[in-house]
């Protein structure tokens, strides 16, 4: 199964399923790893680990940008697309195109988009997490495929809590990506 991660920063989420790959704990061929940031450290995550890299910079005109992802992608000929990390909304067409998942730090439906851990902290949630969803037109709007729970302690900051719900997530994302497998081959 070939899989095309999408990562905006630092990558962790993306060195855990890199890892994860590379131990034989699961069975997917990266075949590429693309980013919107040129400066990504997730870039030179997977160019250490000889995986394919990928840079396509926002444009001043969103479409154009679009088509340049999707032309991208469809290359890549991928079975999954998994949105790891990526700062950017997708455009319809592509995830209409693609199979998208994506890793998002709450309990979906509560706190979608950009800054889920800061407005958990900010509602006083007692506990929040991290969620694998398809992605659909909307923001964090897709049919859940996994969560898990995370607390939050009453002196986390947003760094400190982040940092818990990424170990988790981290996790989440391998065992998600493996779950799929099956489901993903006999469509093929
Ligand atoms: C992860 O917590 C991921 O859920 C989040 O960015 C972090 C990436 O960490 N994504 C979003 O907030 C998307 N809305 P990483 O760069 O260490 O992999």
């Amino acid at each position: 199964m070939r899989i095309v991660i999408l990562a905006s920063g630092t990558g962790s989420l993306a060195q855990a399923i890199i890892d994860s790959v590379a131990s034989g704990d699961l069975e997917v061929e990266i075949v590429g790893v693309i980013s919107d940031q040129p400066d990504a450290m997730v870039l030179q995550r997977a160019g250490k680990s000889e995986i394919k890299t990928f840079i396509v910079p926002m444009k001043a005109n969103r479409s154009d940008w679009d088509r340049d992802l999707s032309t991208l992608v469809e290359s890549l000929k991928p079975d999954l697309v998994v949105s790891a990390g990526f700062m950017r909304i997708l455009a319809p067409d592509f995830v209409s195109h693609f199979r998208v998942i994506n890793s998002h730090p709450a309990l979906l439906p509560n706190f979608p988009g950009a800054h889920a851990v800061r407005d958990a902290l900010s509602a006083g949630a007692t506990q929040t997490g991290a969620t694998i969803h398809w992605v659909d037109k909307g923001v964090d709007t897709g049919k859940v495929i996994a969560q898990v729970r995370v607390d939050i302690s009453s002196d986390d900051t947003q760094e400190s809590l982040h940092e818990r719900i990424k170990i988790q997530e981290r996790g989440l994302i391998v065992a998600t990506i493996r779950s799929l497998i099956p489901g993903l081959e006999s469509e093929n």
